[in-house]
């Protein structure tokens, strides 16, 4: 069986340059798999973006044929879902804390120091990849605070002069 569906120059480009050669065979053979069961947007998405790593327009607009659905129906899930995204991430995630508690204790230091040393602002990824820097209301752990979260570990009454020295261990 075959996946109707027509590359467009600029999602041929995004696989070119991304290096994924082999990226739109998976994801065929994903729409395959998936194109006739119920619920398939959902499951397709996240496989899709784990091969590509992100799901900018492009991607859904191919996404969205393969499924026969509208382009807009898969840019309404797209964007509902936080775990979703349109724009790359980084190997790893950082967290910066700015809700109250964090934010009078230095967040909006630490915030400012990592995106100098980052030279990325929040929301953004580094060019090489290797790191994403976001913003974040509350991470449930006040009593911390000032709080970043990197990945799945969590520091604390982090010391704003040196919260740059958090990344070293995840630069290897
Ligand atoms: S305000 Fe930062 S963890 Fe709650």
């Amino acid at each position: 069986m075959q996946v109707e569906t027509q590359v467009s120059e600029a999602f041929r480009q995004l696989l070119e340059e991304e290096k994924l050669n082999s990226a739109q065979r998976q994801i065929d053979d994903i729409l395959i798999d998936y194109r006739s069961k119920p619920g398939a947007l959902i499951p397709v998405l996240q496989h899709t973006q784990n091969i590509i790593g992100y799901l900018p327009p492009v991607v859904q607009e191919y996404v969205a044929q393969g499924l026969n659905l509208s382009p807009s129906s898969v840019y309404g899930v797209v964007s509902f879902y936080s775990f979703f995204t349109m724009v790359p991430r980084g190997k790893h995630i950082i967290r910066v804390c700015m809700g109250t508690a964090c934010y009078v204790k230095g967040g909006s230091i630490i915030c400012k120091s990592l995106q100098k040393k980052l030279a990325v602002s929040p929301g953004r990824t580094t060019k090489d990849r290797q790191f994403t820097l976001e913003v974040v209301r509350c991470l449930g752990a006040c009593g911390l605070a000032p709080v970043v979260v990197i990945d799945d570990d969590t520091y604390g009454q982090v010391d704003p002069g040196k919260a740059v020295e958090l990344l070293e261990p995840y630069y290897k």
